[in-house]
């Protein structure tokens, strides 16, 4: 009883000692939180935001946007950064704005950082409403403009250009297919004040930072793959429903590899083909376009299997993107 009173004692005391900082820090115009917006040799690194928001600054931290300046292969591209053109997208200065390239002189390491897209007019600026009793920093909302394929587009120019050109009703946003969503808070935090200003927020439908490939959209599957027989052969057909190309972007080579494997009777697996889709070489399938190979099939193949994954030049990595196996009757 003693103990549970205390509790609540203690509970009203967190509750003045927040009034009165948040008293104090409408009184000083929010001084203590001016890092966040002011832009100064201190510049507001993406550190000082994971502070309150840590699974977002988790998600963008490993994703390619973090690494737009370090990677390797852009910096050998620009010949160790001697090609001051590039930066304006690899690491944008900390304003967000549809019409300036203008690049950063500091902290060039994070790359397509936080305030990169999110800074504008010294307001941090987003697409959600916000719920809680105040941000340490000013918001401004603006959900047209985060929800939009132009907003990525900016940088992004031919994928956009590509995905603009198609005509299609519902059609799918950048944001939709790279920022799975999740219902979370905006924000979480383990220092002591920062804790007591975002536990008041209600959960909400959120986007991850991930920026990496999202393969589970409820009414479109990114791909589609038939096969037909066409006298003593067999067709495959793999249909693009993506609204940019297969591989897409402008730099560096990205190659998508189409591996076509034949399902035994005995359940041994043999490999049939593989091709290389890569754009430099005009191998990519257009945006809903299709592609299609032959072959031939020895009558003991009961399925034929389709295993899609990506790659880069250079590198040893490969990423699982889709797999399928169809039925020979
Ligand atoms: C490449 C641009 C880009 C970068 C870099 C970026 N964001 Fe975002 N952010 C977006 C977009 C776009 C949305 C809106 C997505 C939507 O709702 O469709 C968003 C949404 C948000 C939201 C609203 C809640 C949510 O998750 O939807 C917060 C808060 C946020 N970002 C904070 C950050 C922080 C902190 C960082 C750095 C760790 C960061 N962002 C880096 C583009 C970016
Ligand atoms: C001391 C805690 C704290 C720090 C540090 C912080 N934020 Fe926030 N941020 C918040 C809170 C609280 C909200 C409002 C959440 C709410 O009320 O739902 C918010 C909201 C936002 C929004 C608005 C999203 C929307 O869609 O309305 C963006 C964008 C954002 N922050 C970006 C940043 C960036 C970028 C940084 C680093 C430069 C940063 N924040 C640092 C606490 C913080
Ligand atoms: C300020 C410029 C800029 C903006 C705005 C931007 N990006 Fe990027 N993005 C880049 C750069 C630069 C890279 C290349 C990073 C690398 O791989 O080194 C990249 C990489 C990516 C990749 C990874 C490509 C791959 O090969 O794996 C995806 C996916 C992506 N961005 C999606 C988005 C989406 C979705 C948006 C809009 C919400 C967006 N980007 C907004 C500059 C930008
Ligand atoms: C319907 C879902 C969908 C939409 C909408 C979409 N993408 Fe993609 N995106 C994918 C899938 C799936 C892949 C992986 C296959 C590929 O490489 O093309 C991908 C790959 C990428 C890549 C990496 C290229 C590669 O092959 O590694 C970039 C960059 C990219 N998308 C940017 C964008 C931009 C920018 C937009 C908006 C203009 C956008 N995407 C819209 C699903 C989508
Ligand atoms: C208009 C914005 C923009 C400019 C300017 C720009 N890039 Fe990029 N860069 C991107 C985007 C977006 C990506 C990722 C998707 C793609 O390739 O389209 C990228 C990706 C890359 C990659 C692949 C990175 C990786 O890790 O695989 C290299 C290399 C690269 N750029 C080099 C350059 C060079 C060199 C220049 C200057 C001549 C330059 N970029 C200028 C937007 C830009």
């Amino acid at each position: 009883m003693r103990h549970k009173h205390l509790k609540t004692r203690y509970k009203n005391f967190t509750w003045s000692l927040f009034i009165i900082l948040f008293m104090i820090s409408e009184i000083s115009g929010c001084k203590g939180f001016g890092h966040l917006t002011h832009i100064d040799m201190t510049y507001p690194k993406a550190s000082f935001c994971e502070d309150c928001h840590i699974d977002i600054y988790n998600e963008w931290v490993n994703s390619p946007h973090a690494k737009a300046f370090t990677s390797n292969t852009f910096r050998m591209a620009t010949h160790n950064y001697s090609f001051t053109d590039c930066l304006g997208c690899h690491a944008p200065e900390p304003t967000f704005s549809a019409t300036q390239f203008e690049s950063r002189n500091i902290f060039r390491e994070e790359g397509v950082t936080c305030t990169s897209c999110h800074l504008e007019e010294s307001k941090m600026v987003g697409p959600v409403k916000p719920t809680g009793m105040l941000a340490p920093h000013p918001v401004n909302v603006d959900d047209d403009r985060y929800r939009n394929s132009q907003f990525c587009g900016r940088c992004h120019e031919g994928t956009f250009k590509e995905w603009s050109d198609v005509k299609a009703e519902n059609k799918h946003t950048c944001q939709e297919c790279h920022m799975p969503p999740v219902k979370r808070k905006m924000t979480q935090s383990k220092k002591f004040i920062s804790k007591m200003i975002v536990a008041m927020e209600d959960e909400s439908v959120q986007k991850k930072h991930t920026f990496g490939i999202y393969m589970e959209l409820p009414d479109i599957a990114p791909f589609h793959v038939t096969v037909n027989r066409e006298g003593e052969l067999f067709k495959l057909v793999l249909e693009n429903n993506i609204p940019h190309a297969l591989p897409t972007g402008d730099f560096g080579i990205r190659i998508v590899t189409v591996d076509i494997l034949a399902v035994q009777t005995n359940n041994e697996i043999i490999r049939i083909k593989r091709f290389e889709l890569i754009k430099a070489l005009h191998t990519a399938i257009p945006p809903k376009g299709s592609a299609n190979w032959t072959f031939s099939l020895s009558n003991t193949v009961k399925a034929v299997r389709c295993v899609i994954s990506r790659s880069r030049v250079n590198s040893d990595k490969r990423e699982d993107l889709y797999q399928t196996e169809v039925p020979i009757i």
